[in-house]
């Protein structure tokens, strides 16, 4: 699903965010990126949503060369891609129903049918009942779930998502991690950069942790060690 080949990612005046990574997630994994602030792990995730372009290497996602992809090509791109990220915020004057059917709107699903699929996927993250409320009416909790909603509900190839417990109570944090969970039990591969080490602990899953934009270690999940290099 995600290949990176020798990827590099450098800012001008900084020490490189990404140095020389590869990593390969096949289709139907779960992984876990963790690794101190600043180890580059928003940086990877923004490559592969092609949020932004690799200045050395290869990026392949579900086959294609997305490293320098053309600009006209990210939008079909992203039609396999669900996201949680914290720049990508809910319209706080649109309902949670609006919210998640615009996702789909915008990729031609006809209204009904747009409104129809996010009501089932609102009722899958237990929204059932907050459909016609704003975001900001709600707790942190269920905008989160929200959030996720929106990243699901055209049942992406890939979902990526930064921090999506972050500053969430370990019970809802669990919750959030659940809904991650089925969405993969359901076909979709996931990745999720996060700093929560005890839940990534308790997961069992692959866990690919980067330091100062390397790769340092990457375990657990199906194939128990990887070769890092
Ligand atoms: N747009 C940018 N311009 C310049 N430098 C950037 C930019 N985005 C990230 N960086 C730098 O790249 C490095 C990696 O940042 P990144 O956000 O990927 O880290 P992170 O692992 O997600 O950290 P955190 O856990 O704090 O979210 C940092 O040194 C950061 O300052
Ligand atoms: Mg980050």
């Amino acid at each position: 699903m995600i290949q990176m080949f020798h990827v590099t990612k450098a800012y001008p005046g900084d020490p490189p965010a990404l140095v020389d990574v590869n990593l390969s997630v096949e289709k139907g994994e779960f992984v876990f990126l963790t690794g101190p602030s600043g180890a580059g792990k928003t940086t990877l995730l923004r490559l592969v949503f092609c949020a932004e372009p690799a200045t050395r290497g290869q990026i392949l996602v579900g086959g294609r060369n997305v490293a320098r992809i053309r600009q006209g090509s990210i939008p079909f791109l992203r039609r396999n891609m669900g996201v949680v990220f914290q720049d990508f915020k809910l319209l706080p004057h649109r309902t949670v129903l609006d919210n998640v059917a615009l996702s789909l709107d915008v990729l031609g699903v006809p209204r009904a049918e747009a409104r129809q699929r996010a009501n089932r996927m609102l009722k899958l993250v237990g929204l059932q009942h907050k459909t016609e409320s704003l975001p900001l009416k709600l707790s942190g909790g269920e905008q989160q779930r929200v959030v996720i909603a929106r990243a699901l509900v055209n049942e992406p190839a890939l979902l990526l998502a930064d921090e999506p417990t972050g500053n969430l109570d370990p019970e809802l944090s669990q919750e959030i991690m659940s809904l991650l969970q089925d969405a993969n039990v359901r076909g979709t591969t996931v990745v999720v950069a996060t700093h929560d080490l005890p839940m990534v602990e308790r997961s069992g899953k692959r866990v690919v942790r980067l330091d100062r934009g390397r790769i340092v270690s990457d375990a657990g999940g199906p194939t128990v060690v990887r070769r890092v290099g």
